[in-house]
């Protein structure tokens, strides 16, 4: 029995030796998902968004009005190269965060998922939201973004759909995908 529970013990501390990144489009649930998983992994978490909006001083609707996308654009991977000198953590993953290579070859170096979601819930989740700066007023913009980024998240590894699940459900879930990790 002790020897079984040293071993997986083993088994996770060496998967978890590695950090942990979560992406997706807009309103899939990885600030949410992240910080559960990184509760029960016992790693810390961070949010990408949150760290250059801290950085900068400024909210992500102010950068992207006043310093431009390509500005952020240049924050996110400045920020994903600097984390690669820290210890393993959880990563939730600003949603455009995908299109870049450059930024995909480091979520390889890493576990990577990426969360799904089913557009209507998304449309749902994202009505009125006025803190994300491309998304405007009309459905439409969700649907031709999420098309356009659609082949980008699909590169990911690890995929998981959190349409209708609970947060603990997902996690729990990402655990055991992750367990099995594929790169
Ligand atoms: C963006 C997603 C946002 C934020 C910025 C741009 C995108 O993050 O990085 O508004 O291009 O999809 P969330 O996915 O956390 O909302």
């Amino acid at each position: 029995m002790t020897v079984i529970s040293s071993k997986s013990a083993t088994i996770r501390s060496a998967i978890f030796q590695q950090s942990i990144y979560i992406s997706g489009f807009m309103g899939t649930g990885k600030s949410t998902v992240g910080l559960e998983l990184a509760r029960r992994l016992a790693l810390p978490f961070l949010d990408t968004d949150r760290a250059i909006s801290a950085k900068v001083g400024r909210s992500i609707r102010w950068i992207f009005s006043k310093k431009g996308e390509a500005f952020f654009r240049a924050q996110e991977i400045d920020l994903l190269l600097s984390l690669t000198h820290q210890r393993p953590q959880v990563i939730s993953l600003g949603g455009g965060m995908v299109a870049d290579p450059r930024n995909r070859e480091i979520f390889r170096r890493g576990l990577w998922v990426n969360l799904n979601c089913l557009p209507s819930v998304l449309e749902k989740r994202l009505q009125g939201n006025k803190t994300r700066p491309l998304l405007g007023d009309k459905k439409s913009s969700i649907h031709s973004l999420l098309n356009q980024r659609r082949p980008t998240y699909n590169l990911a590894p690890n995929q998981m759909d959190t349409t209708g699940k609970s947060v603990d459900a997902i996690a729990e879930k990402i655990i055991y995908l992750l367990k099995r990790a594929k790169r």
